[in-house]
């Protein structure tokens, strides 16, 4: 049986809409929330099997949605070539200056035992009945993004360090070795159950389209390339680029994934391949009536396109549980 998500990303059928969300399991769920207050150590929280494999499944348990995406985090990779990373409370992720000495050295055994707590969770969560018929995404940074953490150290929300590019070399080292142990993570990840790949490039609308080659479309090709040889559908995300079209062209993903501040109907209108999210994430903050509207936007615009219901980032934690279950019966009863 093919699960609805397979079906529009290999068949192209759109007989029904699946859905599912960036970030449905976190910090707008109390039940999340809980057991966050409990657990300070984010890193740790990721890697504590049994916590992440119930967390992943929290919001299955709430709304009908068409996958589970695992609980873990794209800086688990920085993490497991041992640079050290910390989330601090109202500031968000926090690197140790990088050592390229150590990750060059990091054995492939060590970074996947080091990791293998995720892949313990990802095999426990697909032997769960509540994925039966479902997909379980599993999911890595894109080089680029991963690179601006760990020589920017934090999120690049005020722009990229001064000296970001000075150092030539080291970037060439780190993306040869990101590309490795990417692919490695990705392995171990389909190995134990994951039937999607999304390749999450949050960052790469902070290059300039002359750039975008070396640090996008090359190094994503590459991983876009490998999970489809492990015969993995790859979903790629790279937030905020002026053309996706162009993207869409060299690195061939089997969906992508828009973000909200691009036009639909321009996408819709350019792209053949099946297209995920767009929705503005803000617009759960508001009534019922407005989400509705906006929501019917993208349901109608892509209603002959392969399509999969999604936000165009991660669901923010003031959202109310109640409007995302709302949000969930529209795309069900459309
Ligand atoms: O439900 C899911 O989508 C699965 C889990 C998931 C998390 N992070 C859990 C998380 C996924 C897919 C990610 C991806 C991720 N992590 C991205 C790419 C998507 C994006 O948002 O652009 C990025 C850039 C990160 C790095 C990261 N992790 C940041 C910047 C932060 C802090 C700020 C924030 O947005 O929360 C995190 C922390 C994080 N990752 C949380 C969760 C649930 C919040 C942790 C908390 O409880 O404080």
């Amino acid at each position: 049986m093919t699960t609805p998500i397979h079906n529009c990303l290999i068949n192209k059928k759109t007989s029904t809409t699946p859905v599912w969300f960036m970030r449905q399991a976190g910090r707008y769920l109390p039940e999340f929330k809980k057991i966050r207050k409990n657990n300070l150590n984010f890193i740790k929280l990721c890697l504590n099997y049994k916590l992440s494999h119930e967390i992943t499944l929290q919001p299955l348990k709430r709304f009908n949605l068409s996958a589970a995406i695992i609980f873990s985090d794209i800086l688990m990779t920085p993490h497991g070539l041992g640079q050290k990373v910390v989330f601090k409370k109202n500031f968000g992720p926090k690197l140790k200056p990088l050592n390229l000495y150590n990750i060059s050295n990091t054995n492939v055994d060590e970074f996947s035992k080091k990791l293998d707590p995720i892949y313990k969770s990802i095999k426990n969560v697909k032997k769960n009945p509540l994925i039966k018929n479902k997909d379980l995404i599993g999911f890595v940074g894109a080089p680029w993004t991963l690179l601006v953490y760990m020589i920017n150290q934090s999120s690049p929300k005020k722009g990229l360090k001064k000296n970001f590019f000075k150092d030539d070399n080291l970037i060439k080292e780190i993306l040869k070795i990101l590309e490795k142990f990417l692919k490695i993570h990705i392995k171990n990840q389909i190995k134990n159950g994951a039937t999607i790949i999304q390749i999450f490039d949050s960052w790469a609308g902070l290059l300039k389209e002359k750039e975008l080659e070396r640090y996008v479309y090359q190094p994503t090709l590459n991983l876009v390339n490998y999970t489809r040889s492990l015969r993995t559908p790859v979903i790629c995300f790279p937030r905020n680029i002026k053309n996706y079209k162009k993207f869409c062209e060299i690195v061939k993903p089997d969906a992508i994934s828009i973000d909200y501040n691009v036009n639909p109907k321009l996408i819709e209108k350019k792209i053949q391949i099946p297209v995920q999210g767009g929705l503005d994430p803000k617009i759960l903050l508001l009534d019922k009536e407005k989400l509705k509207k906006e929501a019917l936007k993208y349901l109608n615009i892509f209603k002959d396109h392969p399509y999969i219901f999604n936000l165009g980032h991660g669901v923010l934690p003031e959202t109310d549980p109640n409007m995302v279950d709302y949000l969930v019966k529209i795309v069900e009863n459309y």
